[in-house]
C-alpha cells in the first residue's frame, strides 16, 4: 500500500502494552451534554476501530480534505483536555487546520461547546488514542505542526512506562512531521521535560530549536494559560517549553 504521495505506509507500530491514560467516568454537565448530543456531528470524527473504544483500526487513512471540507496545512494537538488552549490557538490561525486526539469524553464535549460558541471552524476532534491515531490515521510526512501541552506526567516512577512521549513516540511523530515541520511541547514536571528533551535531543530527525533558556525554549506566547499550567505554577513548578524542528 502507498501513501497518496506515493511513499511506502510504514509498518504499523505495534500497539502500546500500557497506554498514556485511563479513562475516567464520563459524567458530563447539562450544557456538555446538550453540545455533545446535539453538535458532535460537525467536529468529531468517527473513525474504525479495533476493540476498545479508544482503539484506531489499521488500514483506513483519514480523508482529511473530507473532513475540514478544505486543504490547509494540518496541526495536530495530542490532548487538549477541555479545549482551553486549543480554541484560541485555532481562533488566532484560521489559514491552518487543526485535528486533536483526545480520550477524555467529557472534555472533548467542552470543546465542541467551546468551538460552537466561538465559531471557530478549523478543529476536528477524535477521540481516539493519539497513538493510534498518528499511526494509522495519517501520512509521513503529513504534518505541519505537532502540539503536545501539558501531556499527563504521572509523577510516580511504577507509572512512568505510562508517560505519552517515549523513544517510540518521539519516533512516530518525528515520521509525522514534514521537513521543516515543528514539534512544540510543554511540561511542569522537572524530570518529565529532561526525559523528553534527552529522548528528542537523541531522535536523529529532529533538530532542539530551544534558543532560550540552556536549550529549553522560549515561553510560547500563542499559547494561553490553562488550568494545568497554573495549577503547576502555583505549586512552584517551574514550566518547561520545548520545541524541535524536523530536518
Ligand atoms: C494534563 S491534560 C492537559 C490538557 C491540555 N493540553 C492543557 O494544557 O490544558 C492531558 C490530556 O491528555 C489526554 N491524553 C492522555 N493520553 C492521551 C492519548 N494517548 N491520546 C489522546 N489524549 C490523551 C488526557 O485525556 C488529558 O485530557
Amino acid at each position: 500500500m502507498t501513501e497518496p504521495t506515493g511513499q511506502p505506509v510504514r509498518a504499523p507500530r505495534v500497539q502500546r502494552e500500557v497506554t498514556s491514560f485511563v479513562r475516567r467516568s464520563s459524567r458530563m454537565r447539562p450544557v456538555h451534554l446538550r453540545a455533545w448530543e446535539r453538535l458532535r456531528h460537525a467536529y468529531v470524527l468517527e473513525v474504525p476501530q479495533r476493540a476498545a473504544s479508544t482503539s484506531v483500526a489499521p488500514g483506513r487513512p483519514l480523508d482529511v480534505a473530507a473532513a475540514f471540507g478544505r486543504t490547509a496545512p494540518l496541526v495536530v494537538e495530542i490532548g487538549p483536555g477541555t479545549g482551553e488552549s486549543l480554541v484560541t490557538m485555532a481562533a488566532a490561525r484560521p489559514e491552518i487546520d487543526v485535528l486533536a486526539f483526545e480520550v477524555y469524553l467529557p472534555g472533548i464535549a467542552r470543546t465542541v461547546h467551546r468551538l460552537h460558541e466561538t465559531g471557530v471552524a478549523n478543529v476536528r476532534l477524535v477521540p481516539s488514542d493519539a497513538v493510534d491515531g498518528l499511526t494509522h490515521l495519517l501520512g509521513p510526512g503529513s504534518l505541519q505542526e505537532v502540539w503536545t501541552f501539558f501531556p499527563d506526567p504521572w509523577p510516580k516512577a511504577r507509572h512512568h512506562k505510562r508517560r505519552l512521549v517515549d523513544r517510540a513516540f518521539a519516533d512516530l511523530v518525528a515520521s509525522r512531521l514534514r521537513p521543516g515541520g515543528l514539534w512544540r511541547l510543554a511540561t511542569d514536571w522537572a524530570d518529565y521535560a529532561e526525559q523528553i528533551r534527552s529522548l528528542l535531543d537523541a531522535q536523529p530527525q529532529l533538530v532542539n530549536e530551544g534558543g532560550g533558556r540552556d536549550g529549553w525554549a522560549e515561553r510560547w506566547p500563542d499559547r494561553p494559560l490553562t488550568r494545568f499550567e497554573r495549577r503547576g505554577i502555583e505549586a512552584g513548578r517551574t514550566v518547561h517549553d520545548l520545541r524541535y524542528r524536523r530536518r
